[in-house]
């Protein structure tokens, strides 16, 4: 395997780590042309960029992301720092000539999206955002069934993302670690941090969302902030409820919030059509469930449980054997595997920049819905 794609990580933090054991692995599990080279990474605190590079493999460390981004030895960027920071490296990167796969969401508003989606689109450069759950095997399967018309007409889509680490008032904001909690950092609480997830894996299944009415709200309205030790407003949606239109005519109903004492990351979709439905449930990620109405009996109707794990599968064959399951990590081995795809054949891997452009045109209109609660166009791409 003589050709590479070398790889320069921005962060050391959760996301880091997951895309470096993707970028370890991937040659390991796909049949794929170029051998990813782990070349350099960076961060905030340099004995953590050690310990990180030493952990993960990376030849060397920086202490300036744009060290990386010039680097005539790194031929992608991947983005995995706060919200805030990800227009100025990804548009550094671009026109440095650099791929750019980039964590999610793609930004902090539309307008700073859209710069991204300019520069990478005039640069001509492979780029790709990080919603990794469409590479979950049960919602990639999910999406073929729909595509093959297992389920019709649709009717419903609801989702939600439930978590429950903000409710003591005591948890503070900002800083390197709770940068999620600073709106300055994040742009939105749990719209962009969860939503765009269930917004993104939505509009994938079921087309584009039009039109939203949306409840946001902050329970916890002041914090102690990390950086300036005082007690400061939050800025963030602590949760978020919104119901919509997709342009099949089809309604959608999504929830997420960071105060469902009990709920870690319980993320769900449901999908009503004219002739089936479909349920997925991230805390049993290897299964999709399936009601099939149209050609069954009544008598023996019911819910089936499909175990994703046979070889015809999405993604299955790449792994073990029928009835062995994968995990969290394998949805960003099998996204780094499409997006490398893409680069050999051309034909770009999905969410591009501009379709994450889309995502965050919805979640724009959900967070202006819930200052002004109207209902608010999306404007997003039909
Ligand atoms: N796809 C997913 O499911 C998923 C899950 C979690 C987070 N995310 C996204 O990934 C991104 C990172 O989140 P995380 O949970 O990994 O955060 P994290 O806090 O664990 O790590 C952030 C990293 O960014 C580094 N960093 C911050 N500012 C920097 C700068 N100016 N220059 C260089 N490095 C800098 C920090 O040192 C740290 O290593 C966010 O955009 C987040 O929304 C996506």
């Amino acid at each position: 395997m003589s050709k590479q794609l070398r790889v320069g990580m921005i962060g050391y933090g959760f996301m880091a780590r997951t895309h470096s054991n993707a970028h370890n692995r991937l040659n390991n599990f796909f049949p794929v042309e170029h051998k990813i080279v782990l070349k350099a990474c960076t961060g905030l605190e340099a004995d953590k960029v050690s310990q990180f590079a030493a952990t993960w493999g990376y030849e060397r460390t920086e202490d300036d992301w744009r060290k990386i981004v010039a680097a005539d030895d790194i031929d992608i960027i991947d983005i995995c720092t706060p919200n805030n920071t990800h227009a100025e490296i990804a548009i550094a990167a671009a026109e440095a000539g650099k791929m750019v796969f980039c964590e999610k969401p793609l930004a902090r508003t539309v307008a700073e999206a859209q710069t991204m989606v300019d520069a990478v689109e005039k640069a001509g450069v492979p780029n790709m955002v990080s919603f990794n759950y469409r590479r979950v095997p049960a919602i990639t399967l999910a999406k073929q069934m729909i595509d093959a018309g297992r389920i019709g007409r649709p009717f419903h889509f609801r989702a939600n993302f439930l978590q429950d680490w903000t409710i003591s008032p005591d948890v503070p904001q900002g800083g390197d670690a709770l940068w999620r909690l600073d709106v300055k950092a994040a742009g939105s609480g749990v719209t962009g941090d969860l939503l765009a997830h269930n917004i993104d894996v939505a509009m994938w299944l079921n087309g584009p969302i039009t039109r939203v009415t949306a409840k946001t709200e902050t329970f916890v309205k002041e914090r102690m902030h990390n950086i300036t030790g005082k007690m400061e407003p939050v800025g963030i949606d602590d949760a978020c409820l919104f119901i919509c239109e997709f342009a099949n005519g089809s309604l959608g109903l999504f929830e997420s919030t960071r105060y469902a004492r009990g709920h870690k990351a319980l993320k769900t979709f449901e999908m009503n059509g004219e002739n089936g439905s479909l349920a997925f449930n991230l805390e049993e990620m290897e299964y999709l469930d399936f009601f099939e109405y149209k050609g069954t009996e009544a008598d023996t109707r019911g819910w089936r449980r499909i175990h994703v794990t046979n070889g015809e599968h999405p993604y299955m064959n790449r792994y073990w054997v029928p009835g062995l399951v994968i995990g969290y990590e394998h949805s960003f081995l099998n996204a780094l595997a499409d997006f490398v795809a893409g680069v050999e054949s051309g034909v770009p891997a999905e969410p591009t920049f501009r379709t994450g452009l889309q995502t965050q045109k919805v979640c724009e209109a959900v967070l202006k819905s819930g200052r002004t609660g109207a209902w608010e166009e999306t404007g997003v791409e039909l």
